[in-house]
């Protein structure tokens, strides 16, 4: 098969995912142009893969859409193109109305139907290949999440010469969920065409472990050399690692952006275009039903009812960005978020000044600094998250050692991040109790919490994680 790898054309290192890191917008007028595309993977990926030039393959981001291959910050950019259909019944179906539902624990029903699966089947193929034929021989594939769990087999399949990685930016759910899952084989199996098979926590590689061996009987050991860190599974006459990579983010950039004058400054002005309040609370997050919003719009509604808190005092400033709007989950969650901030304003507000500002639209990463670091309090509560970046760039951005960070106990993050106020999502009390901590600790307190946190998020950033992932797939082509 290697007679179908191109001979001398294609990159050495391609990234494949769902989504190109720009999204392609049609203006009213007609016009074409490019904007960021949303999501953690995207921020992730983009600084690894300007550091090594690479290849990326992905969809960009509208139906019918078939740019030429393009370069773009120094990445050399290959979209996919998929059909309204496509995207109705691949990404917003399988990917997002099965696979999102059930890798995150089932917070809402996930529902199974044929057509998604036979359609996410012949999509994951279109992006094997397109892959095969941006690669060059012997190049390093690394294929990125959920939507594209058959392509590490598919591509194997078509280039035996590649070295395969393959990383899940969710959560890998309980192996009794997954057995839920019609085509729980094919999934495991296309996962298994990878050479190194990543994860965020040790708990999702074991799932894996477990599920390798419960549907096909393949052993698997600790691997010693990686210090308990990554295992191998035997699948016929070749070995499979996995392991967890906690991934992060660029912290130096962040940190190094948070201390800007024009940040500081933009900062200063957003405090006070908020009518300066004593305590300002920060939540930002995709309008996504995992996120929690509605967790803490509940929790500072009764603060705020209890009178914990003075509304004279507090405001909440909610970034939303919108996310699978046509999905049938994101639109229940938008009303009910949107039904919450009416009701609290309506409630607890004064003319000229809402206790909740709710924007829902992107920001610019720029404004966005200036958001964490005008923040007290930043509110990360998900009901269940792969990692959550947003809860590492404010930390990145607390750049004064000021500032407290509540964190859901249901997030990757939280893993890392043991000094932050932590909170379960299910408990309203003790999401109320971790503000209440948060905004009247004392400042001796604060700053140690911070201090703690600094240390882990500049220590561990994105590209650390990225250097652990191929050392770690390296070594499986050294055995
Ligand atoms: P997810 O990948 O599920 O969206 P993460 O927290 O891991 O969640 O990553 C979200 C990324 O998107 C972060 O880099 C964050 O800065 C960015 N982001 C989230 N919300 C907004 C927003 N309202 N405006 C601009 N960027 C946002
Ligand atoms: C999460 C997923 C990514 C996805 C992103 C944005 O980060 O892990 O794979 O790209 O959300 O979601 P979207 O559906 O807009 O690509």
């Amino acid at each position: 098969a290697t007679e179908q790898a191109p001979a001398d054309a294609g990159a050495d290192f391609v990234v494949v995912a769902n989504r190109l890191p720009v999204d392609l917008v049609r203006g009213k007028d007609g016009q074409e142009y490019w904007k960021a595309s949303p999501g953690g993977l995207v921020t992730a990926l983009e600084s690894i893969l300007k550091a090594n030039h690479g290849a990326w393959v992905g969809w960009p981001g509208v139906a019918d859409a078939s740019p030429e291959p393009f370069d773009a910050d120094g990445i050399r950019l290959h979209s996919v193109t998929l059909s309204a259909r496509d995207v109705e019944l691949y990404y917003e179906g399988f990917s997002n109305g099965t696979l999102w539902p059930l890798f995150h624990d089932v917070v809402v029903p996930p529902e199974y139907h044929r057509e998604w699966w036979n359609a996410y089947v012949a999509i994951n193929r279109r992006f094997a290949e397109a892959t095969a034929a941006a690669a060059a021989t012997g190049a390093t594939v690394w294929v990125q999440d959920y939507q594209l769990l058959l392509v590490p087999r598919l591509l194997r399949e078509m280039r035996p010469d590649l070295t395969i990685g393959f990383f899940l930016h969710i959560p890998f759910p309980p192996v009794e969920l997954f057995m839920q899952l019609p085509w729980r084989s094919e999934i495991v199996e296309g996962m298994l065409g990878a050479d190194l098979v990543g994860f965020h926590l040790p708990g999702g590689a074991d799932n894996f472990r477990i599920l390798a061996h419960r549907l096909f009987g393949h052993p698997s050991a600790r691997l010693r050399s990686t210090r308990g860190r990554a295992s191998e599974i035997r699948v016929d006459d070749r070995m499979v690692r996995v392991g967890a990579f906690p991934i992060s983010i660029d912290s130096a950039a962040i940190d190094a952006a948070a201390r800007e004058r024009d940040t500081r400054a933009r900062a200063e002005r957003l405090r006070s275009e908020l009518g300066s309040p004593e305590i300002l609370l920060l939540g930002v997050d995709r309008l996504d039903y995992t996120k929690g919003i509605d967790v803490r719009l509940r929790a500072l509604e009764e603060l705020f009812e209890e009178g914990r808190l003075e509304t004279a005092d507090v405001t909440l400033l909610q970034l939303a960005t919108p996310s699978r709007e046509r999905v049938e989950q994101y639109q229940i969650m938008r009303s009910r978020i949107e039904e919450s901030v009416g009701r609290i304003n309506g409630s607890f507000g004064e003319i000229g000044h809402p206790v909740v500002t709710y924007i829902h639209r992107p920001v610019p990463k720029s404004e966005l600094t200036a958001f964490y670091v005008a923040a007290d309090v930043m509110l990360v509560t998900p009901v269940r998250d792969g990692m959550n970046l947003v809860a590492k760039e404010y930390v990145a951005s607390c750049t004064d050692g000021e500032g407290a960070l509540v964190l859901s106990e249901f997030t990757g993050a939280a893993a890392e991040l043991r000094q932050a106020y932590l909170c379960n999502p299910h408990d309203l009390e003790g999401v109320k109790d971790a503000i209440m901590a948060a905004v009247t600790e004392t400042e001796y307190d604060r700053r140690r919490r911070m201090r703690a946190l600094r240390r882990q998020v500049l220590g561990n950033d994105v590209h650390a994680w990225a250097r652990r992932f191929f050392e770690t797939l390296d070594a499986t082509s050294d055995e």
